[in-house]
This record gives C-alpha cells, sequence and structure tokens, in this order.
C-alpha cells in the first residue's frame, strides 16, 4: 500500500515538472521568437549584418503620435543622404522616436535606408515609409517594373506611402499614361497609399478625375517660412488633400534667423525647431534632414511645441517668396 502511495506521488510530481518542463520550453521558444524571428523580415542567422535592436514604442505610445490624414506629422528625409549617411540618419531617426522616413527612386538610397529599417530590429509595421517614382521612370511599363525594384531595395512587401516624384518633366509623357500605371501599382496592392509631389492645382485636379475612388494621400511640395506656398496650400486643403512639406528648414537658411530666435526664446527652443512647429501647426506633415544626430533629436523635439496665435502672426510674416526648387524641370508653379 504504501509502496503504491508513493509510486502514485512520484507519478503525480513526474507529471507536474513535465508540465512545467513543456511550459518552460514554450516560454523560451516565444521569448526567442520574439527576439529575433518576429522582429526581422529575414530570419537574422543569414544575414551577415549589424542588428541594432532599437527599442520599439509600441501601439499605445504610437497612438499618441500626431497624424495628419493618417501619416505620422513628423518624417525624416533623407534627399541627398548616399550610403551609410542615409543608413546612420535613419537609425538616428528611429533612435529618436520617428517612425516615418522619407526616401525615393531619385536618391539612390532606398537600399540603405531598408537597410537600416531591418536592422533597428523595430517591427516593419510601426514604420511609415514612403518613396517616390522618378519621372524618367514614367514609360510604359516602367512604374510597375521599378515600383517593384523599389520594394526590393527597401527590402519590403508594400511602402506605405507612393508618390509621383514629379509630373511628367515638359510633358514627356502623358498624365493619363502614367497615372493609369500608378493606380496598377495601387491595386495590385504594392502601395498601402499613394500621392503625388509637386503637383499644381490644375495637375491635382485632373489627377483626382483620372484615379476614381482612388483617394490621393498627400501633395509633398516645398513649404518653409520664407516660401509658405498659399496657393496651392489653400487648393489642397479645400479639397481635402493634406501637405508634405519638403524642405521645412529651407535648406538651412531659417539658422539664425532673428524672428525665430526671439520666438523660439520664449518656448525654450531652437530657431529650427520653431521653424518646424510653425509648420505643423499650419497643418502639414514635416519631413527634416539632417546628417547630425544631435540635430535629428532636436528637429524631432519640435512636435512638442505649441505656439500662440500671436507668434504664428508673427511668423507667417516671415513669408518672402523664397522658392529653392525652381529648375527648369519643374511645372509652371502656382502663383
Ligand atoms: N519631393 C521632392 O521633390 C523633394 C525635394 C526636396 C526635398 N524633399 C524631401 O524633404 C526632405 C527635407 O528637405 P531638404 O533636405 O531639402 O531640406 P531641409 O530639411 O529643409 O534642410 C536640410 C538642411 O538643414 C540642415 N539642418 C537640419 N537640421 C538642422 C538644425 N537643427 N540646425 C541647423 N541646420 C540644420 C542640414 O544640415 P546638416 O545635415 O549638416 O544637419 C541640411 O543642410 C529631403 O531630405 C527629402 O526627403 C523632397
Amino acid at each position: 500500500m504504501l509502496d503504491l502511495k508513493a509510486q502514485n506521488n512520484l507519478e503525480f510530481w513526474m507529471r507536474v515538472f513535465e508540465f512545467d518542463c513543456k511550459k518552460i520550453g514554450v516560454l523560451v521558444n516565444l521569448i526567442l521568437y520574439q527576439t529575433f524571428i518576429s522582429r526581422h523580415s529575414n530570419p537574422i542567422f543569414n544575414r551577415c549584418t549589424k542588428i541594432v535592436q532599437l527599442d520599439t514604442i509600441g501601439g499605445w505610445e504610437m497612438a499618441k503620435e500626431k497624424r495628419v490624414g493618417g501619416i505620422l506629422q513628423m518624417g525624416y528625409g533623407t534627399w541627398n543622404r548616399p550610403g551609410d549617411e542615409a543608413y546612420n540618419g535613419v537609425l538616428w531617426a528611429l533612435e529618436a522616436g520617428c517612425r516615418h522616413i522619407d526616401t525615393a527612386q531619385g536618391y539612390e538610397n532606398e537600399s540603405d535606408v531598408g537597410r537600416a529599417i531591418a536592422d533597428s530590429g523595430i517591427p516593419r509595421d510601426e514604420i511609415h515609409i514612403t518613396t517616390k517614382i522618378a519621372p524618367e521612370n514614367f514609360g510604359a511599363g516602367e512604374v510597375m517594373r521599378t515600383s517593384k525594384e523599389s520594394l526590393e531595395k527597401l527590402n519590403v512587401g508594400s511602402v506605405d506611402l507612393m508618390l509621383l516624384h514629379w509630373p511628367a518633366i515638359k510633358n514627356e509623357y502623358p498624365l493619363e499614361s502614367y497615372i493609369s500605371q500608378f493606380a496598377e501599382v495601387y491595386d495590385a496592392g504594392m502601395a498601402k497609399s499613394i500621392g503625388v509631389s509637386n503637383f499644381t492645382i490644375p495637375l491635382i485636379d485632373e489627377t483626382i478625375k483620372l484615379l476614381g475612388e482612388r483617394k490621393i494621400a498627400v501633395n509633398q511640395c516645398e513649404i518653409h517660412v520664407y516660401m509658405q506656398n498659399r496657393p496651392i496650400v489653400d487648393h489642397c486643403q479645400k479639397i481635402g488633400v493634406p501637405m508634405t512639406a519638403y524642405s521645412p528648414l529651407a535648406r538651412g537658411a531659417v539658422v539664425g534667423d532673428p524672428v525665430l530666435a526671439d520666438v523660439a526664446q520664449k518656448y525654450d527652443a531652437t530657431g529650427e525647431q520653431i521653424a518646424l512647429a510653425f509648420l505643423m501647426a499650419e497643418g502639414h506633415i514635416v519631413i527634416p534632414s539632417s546628417g547630425k544626430k544631435e540635430r535629428i533629436f532636436s528637429n524631432y523635439e519640435a512636435r512638442n511645441i505649441t505656439l500662440s496665435e500671436s507668434d504664428m502672426t508673427k511668423l507667417r510674416g516671415l513669408e518672402k517668396g523664397m522658392r529653392l526648387v525652381n529648375g527648369d524641370w519643374c511645372p509652371l508653379w502656382d502663383v
């Protein structure tokens, strides 16, 4: 009897022990999966690149970030940042907390941006990626072919936003032909949303008609304190198309501005932060760029500044029609 009882006890404890072993095993596997596999589109064991493992922000923190038309209001721009400059810049922007990255076929850094995003260890669905189709790729079949190339370089299945970088240069291609190709890219699920860049009032109105049910998520244009681009801004705001302000620091020209400096000291901020906060208060998405870590962090803090109405009036007064992007490839800008 005693023996049987001892045996039953032993069996009982063995079952408990076995159960715990299984539980621990499942837990360990889950942790391993969470830490390594789920954070990378490619298993790290197949990669020889650096894994940085930046913190994820998580749904709650992300939900608190301001958005315009569903897009995170502050992004990081990567124009003129080739190779490692784009790679490091994107990693610093992500480290600062920014989850919106702007690139383009024409920047020739999509693979560096993709590499930084993968190496950050941040889940893909926490990061908004915009890329743009270059106007030299508007020929028959080229929009689809080069969009696929962009996704491969970025190492993603789809981007969050795909833009037409410019209208066709000197009308080399008819609008209908590249808009219909662009619609195919969207319909194929290669971009979660689509938009345009450097489109004027007549072009955007025509594009809306051509796209039918499909929505234009943004028009990305040059906007900064010195060129607030009222005609296209007012039109897009009227028809419900958000604007993304590119060159929001006027490519560095705002540095040292006395009015910005004067406003900045009231908010314990820098003039550059005020220039960005102004554009955000006007309802625009902003995508400043810097190759310096401390500036990337400082620019990203601009989203915490709330300007008073009287300071907004003062900053609107900085308008001086200083258009920086105005080459022979540009459309006839709205005035
Ligand atoms: N769709 C289009 O056609 C188009 C055209 C142009 C730009 N974009 C997009 O917009 C993004 C931003 O525009 P952008 O690069 O032309 O100009 P930007 O962001 O207005 O200015 C960038 C310049 O400002 C300097 N800078 C940045 N932060 C600073 C700070 N806190 N203090 C002092 N200087 C600072 C940078 O120098 P350091 O690097 O030395 O910090 C750089 O020279 C581009 O990267 C690109 O993604 C789109």
